[in-house]
């Protein structure tokens, strides 16, 4: 694969689990010098020491994303750290059937409505306001890379707040590339399928019929199996590295297929 991101200064949320320490140890693997941050130091600890022992360059930073002090410091941080931020990925979210077991439309609690939006859409404006100074500086093609998701354009059960905050990502990614072209900032998100992540396991275990959700999630792809966490850091790598220098304001789907078809497989 080769350094693609090399020397560039990679920003990680929810870094700590799933897609985000994969796409972080990827980072730091193509050279990038990797920021990990999550609101558990633990798991982002951990993400930190694997990046470390592959002897990539990284450091980690706890913030919660509910907190816009936590990531104005994030990239305070993260600029003075490693003097400048060039890739800012934003990758952390929460779906309320972590959070509640009132997840349909008309039950859901306000407070887990007000969650879920915080984390998953406001953080990452803010994060982007934030970082904008920064990335202004860059010299090494500054890109933004958002995590919608299949769920940005189709609905699934008992996820109304979750799709809803997707969906917004999805604009607000084409909202700042518009915006912030003018200082060769780019942004782009790519929407995964059901991806084998500690998320998609607690929605497994959250369903009364296990066998039955595990087939409505891998039973939508195309490509019948569940994504593999390494699969998506490849398009994350893509999308923060010059090897996309003229994309901007796209949403890729990396979904198995989903969203090509509206089938089920047996
Ligand atoms: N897993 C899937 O099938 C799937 C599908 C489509 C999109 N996505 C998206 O991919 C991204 C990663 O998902 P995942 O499955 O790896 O999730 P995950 O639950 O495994 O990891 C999410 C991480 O975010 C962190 N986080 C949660 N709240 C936070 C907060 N307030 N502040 C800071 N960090 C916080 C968690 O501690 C965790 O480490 C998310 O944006 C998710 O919506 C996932």
């Amino acid at each position: 694969m080769g350094n693609r991101l090399d020397g560039k200064v990679c920003i990680v949320t929810g870094a700590g689990s799933g897609m985000g320490r994969a796409s972080a140890i990827e980072m730091a693997a193509q050279g990038g010098r990797v920021v990990v941050t999550d609101v558990n130091e633990a798991a982002g600890r951990e993400t930190l020491s694997s990046i470390e022992d592959a002897k990539g360059e990284g450091d980690f930073f706890a913030c919660d994303l509910r907190n816009p002090e936590a990531i104005r410091k994030l990239m305070d941080f993260t600029a003075q750290r490693f003097g400048g931020i060039d890739v800012l990925h934003n990758n952390a979210a929460v779906h309320e059937t972590d959070l509640t077991e009132h997840t349909s439309i008309e039950d859901l609690p306000d407070e887990i409505w007000d969650m879920v939006y915080e984390i998953n859409l406001k953080a990452i404006w803010l994060a982007t306001k934030y970082a904008v100074p920064f990335l202004k500086q860059s010299t090494r093609g500054p890109a933004i890379v958002n995590v919608a998701s299949t769920g940005s354009f189709v609905s699934f059960p008992q996820a109304g707040a979750y799709c809803a905050t997707k969906g917004g990502v999805l604009m607000l990614t084409k909202a700042t590339a518009t915006d912030l072209a003018k200082y060769g900032i780019r942004c782009n998100c790519y929407c995964p399928g059901a991806v084998d992540t500690p998320m998609v396991q607690k929605y497994i275990d959250a369903a009364p019929d296990k066998d039955a959700i595990m087939s409505v999630l891998s039973g939508a792809h195309l490509i019948p199996r569940l994504g593999r966490p390494e699969e998506i850091a490849k398009l994350a790598c893509f999308l923060a590295s010059d090897d996309s220098s003229f994309v901007t304001g796209a949403a890729y789907a990396i979904d198995g297929g989903t969203l090509a078809w509206r089938g089920v497989n047996a």
